[in-house]
């Protein structure tokens, strides 16, 4: 197995993130010790292909490895890199591009999501942005991307590509293995505090909307007791939670961090009204984040042990993604076969 993920160094890590995706990944570490390998990664070219303040990016991509460090992603188990640090990425893209098909692209909804009503004034990176994640994952022959369900389309395409590429090129060889995603049924898309309708995001101009796992106690607190919600009472059972958007969340929130399942849950909170719910989930929030956000703030503060652990990962990374560029370039007839 070999296991390959990697999350956008801009703004916080927020609780979506984690219950979608880190959480799962540290899993897949810690699972994998002995029969395979985890290479993880801050997806910084990524972040180019919406606007960004270059001042800010390097010590995003730090503060985003911190966090990584802090929710349990150990750099002696799995490789921890960044992009910018691995050339074989964006020049794998290049190739890549001849595979992938504008129609493929034109289909891809986080580009209609981003670029919103300015499609002409998008930029290039961002309409072939999907491609870059598809070199990423097809780089390092993965098998299994953990992800929450928002990149799902993305990896199908990641799929399309390596198909075409292998049944184009491959010669009758699979240059390119292809990953299997990974989804949380639990977690798959946790939504944002205020609108139970949109996903939880960093890009949400309200910070109430999230919950940052640097965010302290009371700010969670805070946080939890504003959500939207509805007046009813909690139902005893899922399906009564069919048309309550905000509600279902919250209560998939607990599931989640508690691990029960959403039934088990209710079989506790039934007929409970949010007044007692709310304080609840707040404390199973606080009691978990509040470990990872003190460590996070230790290790943020130490950026050259932060800086040693990407060199190193990207040293370990540009190793390992050599064998599967090479190959790539000799289907592609670049280079003498
Ligand atoms: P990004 O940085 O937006 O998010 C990182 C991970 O968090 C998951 N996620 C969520 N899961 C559940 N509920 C939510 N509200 C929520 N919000 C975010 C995302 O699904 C993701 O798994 N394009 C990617 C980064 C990337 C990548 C890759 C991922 C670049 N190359 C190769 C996998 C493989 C992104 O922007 O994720």
């Amino acid at each position: 197995m070999r296991v390959v993920s990697g999350i956008q160094p801009t703004g916080n890590l927020h609780l979506g993130n984690y219950l979608g995706a880190i959480r799962n990944w540290v899993r897949m570490q810690d699972e994998l010790e002995a029969g395979g390998q985890c290479l993880f990664f801050l997806a910084d070219l990524h972040a180019i292909s919406m606007p960004h303040v270059p001042g800010e990016l390097y010590a995003g991509t730090l503060e985003m490895a911190a966090a990584l460090v802090a929710c349990g992603i150990d750099p002696d188990k799995s490789i921890l890199f960044n992009q910018a640090q691995v050339p074989a990425h964006a020049e794998l893209q290049w190739l890549l591009n001849g595979t992938a098909r504008m129609g493929w692209l034109n289909r891809m909804t986080q580009f209609k999501d981003k670029s919103g009503k300015n499609r002409e004034g998008a930029s290039v990176a961002l309409f072939t942005y999907p491609v870059l994640q598809a070199a990423d994952v097809l780089l390092y022959q993965a098998t299994h991307v953990p992800v929450g369900e928002d990149q799902k389309q993305h990896l199908e395409l990641a799929r399309d590509i390596a198909q075409k590429f292998n049944n184009d090129f491959g010669a009758g060889e699979e240059v390119f293995t292809q990953p299997d995603p990974l989804i949380p049924p639990e977690a798959a898309r946790i939504m944002s505090l205020r609108d139970g309708t949109a996903k939880m995001s960093k890009s949400d101009p309200s910070d109430m909307s999230r919950i940052n796992l640097t965010d302290d106690a009371d700010t969670i607190m805070k946080k939890v007791k504003k959500a939207k919600t509805d007046p009813e009472p909690l139902p005893g059972e899922v399906a009564g939670l069919a048309d309550r958007p905000e509600a279902l969340n919250l209560v998939s929130i607990y599931a989640a961090m508690t691990g029960d399942s959403v039934d088990s849950v209710l079989a506790t909170y039934g007929g409970e009204g949010f007044g007692r719910f709310k304080p609840a989930l707040g404390e199973v929030l606080v009691e978990s984040l509040a470990p990872i956000s003190a460590r996070f703030r230790e290790l943020k503060a130490d950026r050259e042990a932060l800086d040693a652990i990407l060199a190193r990962g990207a040293a370990e990374a540009r190793e390992r993604a050599r064998p599967t560029l090479t190959a790539a370039y000799r289907a592609l007839g670049l280079v003498r076969s």
